[in-house]
């Protein structure tokens, strides 16, 4: 018995322009390609992992205009006139680096696989929520999975920064929340 073949026909690709890390970027996607994947099969930004990809555990979450976002719910077209920050452009962010001390002090991450994700969520907890107390970290953080942890370490993690960087804090970090949703801390 042959094979039947099926002929399906050719999909469209769009041409669009991505402000990703500080820099435009011109991608060609499909209508089905979700930000996730323009970044890393595109972008090479392969810091933003896939789980789900249907918006549950947060392994793909980014930074759009200075708030974490799913990169794997939306097409790539959406976010055309956006600024889009990975993991990738938080190298030398010092609350980047405080969380990246803090999660291997506390040995917040075995396999890894959730941890960029887990990092954009903690720095957004950190600027945001300077006074957060275990419980609101703990709510904070349930759009993130881990399945190897049991969080214990990244609630400490994220802890420990947060009484590094002292109340005195607070005021900035609300500030440098705003400017960052703002777009103004865009300078990866
Ligand atoms: S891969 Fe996006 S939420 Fe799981
Ligand atoms: S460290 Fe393995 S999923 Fe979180």
């Amino acid at each position: 018995m042959s094979t039947p073949q099926l002929d399906f026909p050719p999909v469209a690709t769009a041409t669009i322009r991505l402000h990703v890390n500080g820099h435009e970027r011109t991608l060609e996607v499909e209508p089905r390609t979700h930000l996730a994947d323009a970044l890393r099969e595109q972008c090479g930004l392969t810091a933003t992992h896939l789980g789900c990809e249907h918006g549950v555990c947060g392994a793909c979450t980014v930074e759009v205009d200075g708030a974490p976002q799913r990169a794997c719910l939306q097409s790539a077209t959406r976010f055309v006139g956006r600024s889009v920050r990975t993991l990738e452009a938080f190298d030398d962010d010092p609350v980047m680096a405080m969380l990246r001390d803090a999660f291997s002090a506390e040995h917040a991450l075995q396999c890894g696989y959730c941890t960029p994700g887990m990092l954009m969520t903690a720095r957004d907890i950190v600027l945001r929520l300077p006074e957060a107390d275990e419980a609101r970290i703990r709510e904070e953080l349930a759009g993130n999975l881990c399945r190897c942890t049991g969080y214990v370490g990244i609630v400490r993690a994220i802890e420990r920064v947060l009484a590094a960087r002292g109340p005195s804090a607070a005021g900035s970090g609300a500030v440098a929340g705003a400017m960052a949703r703002a777009g103004a801390g865009d300078a990866a």
